[in-house]
């Protein structure tokens, strides 16, 4: 039995096999386990002579199985070691790692700018009234202005927003002006029913701005502009109104800024003139202040839009809006934030 479980045990090659020759051979119904307890059936003589024996068979099993059982293990771990080595030598995998968009990073610069003069972020609805997307911004049914702001409409008095400055008449009517002016910028997302082309998107940005106090004037509104577009455009930057037609304003001005070098290459907005156009502002119309609930007797404001789009074009060359809404990872990736 010994010899025969022995050649078993160098035989065997997986750790449940040796288990299972353990088991068979020094397990409650094996034939040591069997030997020994037949050992009561025996003279006085024989016994001592047959328990050693038989115990000394079992020690040397018992010796056996677990040297092999060692072995066995250190053959299964050298397997594994060897199944799993990592070639350092390959090349890695590469993480592409995301950016704010350069809209977003845009729109948070400007937001920044007037956050340090103290105004604040009042954020709309992209799905807005038609009274408050026109008739609160002096635009009432069927006036030939509508036509300058081609609408999505979901229903007879509901719209996608063509401008943010709904926000502006909502945030006027609740304004208390006994805890001071009223100054706030709506930064969001605008539609406008027009064909996508290079200069023409669905759905694009505006920030617009507005100043309600006593004794606003246009010296204000062209002070706060000179301020803000410096920052975003360069000290060396001059600034010019010209009049201009909007509902809501009157008098009304377009804003030009002086030309500038953009970034990239070949990269030139000014053509010819030397000014390029960057927004649209004027005094609050006093129909507008009055809709809202403002004394235009007591009460005077300026408000202008700025189109986010159009400045990351500006400052940064693109020559096609569309590039901002088609996500191609090459051109965003131009605009990662530098650590
Ligand atoms: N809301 C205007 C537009 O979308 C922009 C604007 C805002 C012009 C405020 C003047 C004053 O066309």
């Amino acid at each position: 039995l010994r010899d025969e479980t022995l050649q078993k045990i160098e035989q065997s090659e997986a750790l449940q096999e040796l288990n299972q020759i353990r088991v068979e051979t020094l397990g409650k119904k094996g034939p040591i386990t069997e030997v020994l307890r037949g050992m009561k059936h025996l003279s006085a003589e024989e016994r001592p002579v047959v328990g050693s024996f038989a115990n000394e068979i079992r020690d040397h099993l018992t010796e056996s199985i677990e040297e092999k059982k060692r072995e066995l293990e250190e053959l299964a771990l050298n397997e594994a070691l060897r199944k799993e080595t990592i070639d350092v030598t390959l090349p890695g995998k590469q993480i592409h790692e995301g950016t704010s968009h350069i809209l977003t990073q845009v729109m948070e610069e400007i937001e920044e700018v007037f956050l340090n003069m103290g105004y604040k972020i009042v954020e709309g609805s992209e799905v807005e009234q038609d009274y408050y997307n026109f008739e609160r911004m002096n635009i009432p049914p069927n006036h030939p202005a509508r036509d300058m702001q081609d609408t999505f409409y979901i229903s007879n008095q509901l719209l996608l927003r063509t401008h943010t400055s709904p926000v502006q008449a909502r945030t006027m009517e609740t304004h208390d002006f006994s805890k001071g002016p009223l100054r706030m910028i709506s930064p969001g997302k605008v539609f406008r029913r027009d064909s996508d082309d290079a200069t023409h998107s669905h759905q694009f940005h505006q920030i617009e701005g507005l100043v309600v106090d006593e004794d606003i004037t246009m010296a204000d509104l062209k002070g706060t502009l000179e301020v803000v577009l410096k920052q975003l455009f360069g000290e060396e930057r001059d600034i010019r109104l010209r009049p201009s037609y909007f509902p809501f304003t009157e008098p009304s001005v377009e804003v030009d800024i002086s030309c500038f070098k953009c970034g990239g290459e070949g990269c030139n907005v000014c053509k010819g003139s030397g000014w390029i156009e960057v927004l649209g502002a004027g005094m609050v119309h006093p129909n507008v202040l009055e809709m809202s609930g403002i004394d235009p007797s007591k009460y005077s404001g300026f408000a202008f839009g700025l189109g986010p789009d159009r400045m990351a074009m500006l400052r940064y060359g693109v020559n096609d809006i569309r590039a901002f809404y088609q996500n191609d990872r090459r051109f965003l990736e131009q605009f990662k934030i530098k650590e």
